[in-house]
């Protein structure tokens, strides 16, 4: 999380390029996020209405685009033109880059967060922290290594759940041979990338992944088994649905839901688009670890960040409710039960959850926990985004073999990292 690589926008910053806007910004209270597919605007509308409970008026910066990438390009944009909103969904090792700008609030000198350690777990506390204070506000955690499976074809069937990889091509073609979609798959670069995850994993184990994706480990990166995971990952191409390029993965999710693909690979958010859509947990489709990681937990945390823009009592009260509110279990509970994920505070009644959560749950408590590089917990977003523009090129080329993928991988991390 200590990272310290400037991106584009410090320099930009560190020039003095940037200028932070004096001017009174009056309720309401504008925030940014990207949660746009139905199952995500139910989750929004809960958070909306928890912060109207408390006299705060959301007004929505909402830019389409599921991982976020859009998002951060506008808020980029809206911080250097000096109008930040007033908060903002930023995650991870992005947080410590926009710290490092000067431009967030500290937490812990706008509300008593002493208790904070009661309740959130230490894998959140570092997520959201900066030299140990905290600067950001978790929400939720989401688990990304899941493989869902379609209840009404892995019964017609008679098919088992693949543990393995092994099992998985198995499985997959089978299916293919009764002319149905093994994998539904969506249309853009992290979703690509959001499969290698699993994939890498698996094959180089929850240490060697951390050395790869987190500490850019470049003896992890450039080895035999990187090699073997980029070789794994292309042989699932042959069984996905050809999406549009550009394609979300709400569309995904939904040719997966409607029996139009057997099996799906994607975080658990996509549960709450299912919901939305009146499917159930075990009915409509199960959830298990992606082959390969049932030891492990690929975590994705949602946080928000506040900008400082403050001028009047009222403002620093509205911040102060807005942290209040979203650190609270009740808001916690709603908000996680509608999004699919599990709240990010500790020891909270799970009773109301689904049953993929209430795996996800205890499997966070028991599994090995390694941050999701697509989720943008591994490393800051400029990093990641190089990163997973050359998996998703080796994964749609024709011609680019995966010895030569992993030489550029290793050639494009020493670059990311040089000072
Ligand atoms: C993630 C975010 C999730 C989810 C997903 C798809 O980056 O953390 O909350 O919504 O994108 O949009």
């Amino acid at each position: 999380m200590k990272k310290t690589i400037l991106s584009p926008l410090s320099i930009l910053v560190c020039s003095g390029a940037l200028v932070l806007s004096n001017s009174l910004q009056a309720a309401p209270f504008e925030v940014l996020h990207w949660w746009t597919e139905p199952g995500e605007l139910q989750s929004k509308q809960v958070l909306v209405d928890h912060l109207k409970v408390n006299d705060i008026e959301f007004e929505d910066f909402a830019i389409v685009g599921g991982g976020g990438d859009g998002a951060i390009h506008v808020l980029q944009m809206r911080a250097l033109s000096g109008t930040p909103p007033e908060a903002a969904q930023i995650k991870g090792p992005d947080i410590n880059e926009w710290d490092k700008l000067s431009m967030l609030v500290s937490i812990d000198q706008l509300v008593d967060t002493q208790a904070w350690t009661n309740f959130l777990p230490e894998v959140v506390i570092d997520d959201v922290s900066v030299d140990q204070e905290y600067m950001g506000v978790p929400i939720n955690i989401h688990r990304v290594n899941w493989l869902w499976l379609n209840s009404n074809i892995f019964k017609r069937f008679g098919l088992a759940a693949p543990k393995t990889w092994k099992q998985f091509f198995a499985v997959a073609d089978f299916i293919q041979a009764k002319g149905v979609k093994p994998l539904s798959m969506g249309g853009t670069p992290w979703q690509d990338a959001l499969l290698f995850e699993s994939v890498a994993i698996s094959v180089l184990g929850p240490e060697n992944y951390i050395k790869a994706f987190v500490h850019f480990d470049n003896s992890v990166i450039n080895s035999t088994e990187m090699v073997e995971a980029f070789k794994l990952f292309k042989r699932l191409h042959a069984y996905t649905s050809i999406a549009q390029q550009g394609q979300d993965w709400f569309w995904a999710s939904q040719s997966f839901i409607n029996d139009q693909a057997a099996m799906f690979f994607m975080g658990d958010w996509v549960k709450g688009s299912w919901t939305a859509a009146g499917k159930e947990a075990l009915k409509d489709y199960q959830c298990v670890p992606a082959p390969g990681t049932e030891g492990v937990f690929s975590y994705n945390i949602d946080s928000f960040v506040l900008f400082k823009k403050v001028n009047t009592e009222i403002e620093l009260a509205n911040q102060k409710t807005f942290v209040n509110t979203l650190i609270s279990p009740e808001f916690q509970i709603e908000f996680s039960k509608v999004k699919g994920s599990i709240p990010a505070r500790q020891n909270v009644d799970l009773s109301g959850f689904d049953a993929c959560s209430k795996q996800s749950a205890q499997d966070f408590d028991n599994k090995v926990k390694v941050p999701s590089f697509t989720q943008n917990m591994a490393t800051s977003s400029h990093q990641q985004g190089q990163i997973i523009q050359l998996i998703s090129d080796y994964f749609n080329s024709e011609s680019l073999s995966a010895e030569e993928a992993v030489q550029q991988l290793s050639v494009m991390v020493k670059a990311l990292t040089s000072k």
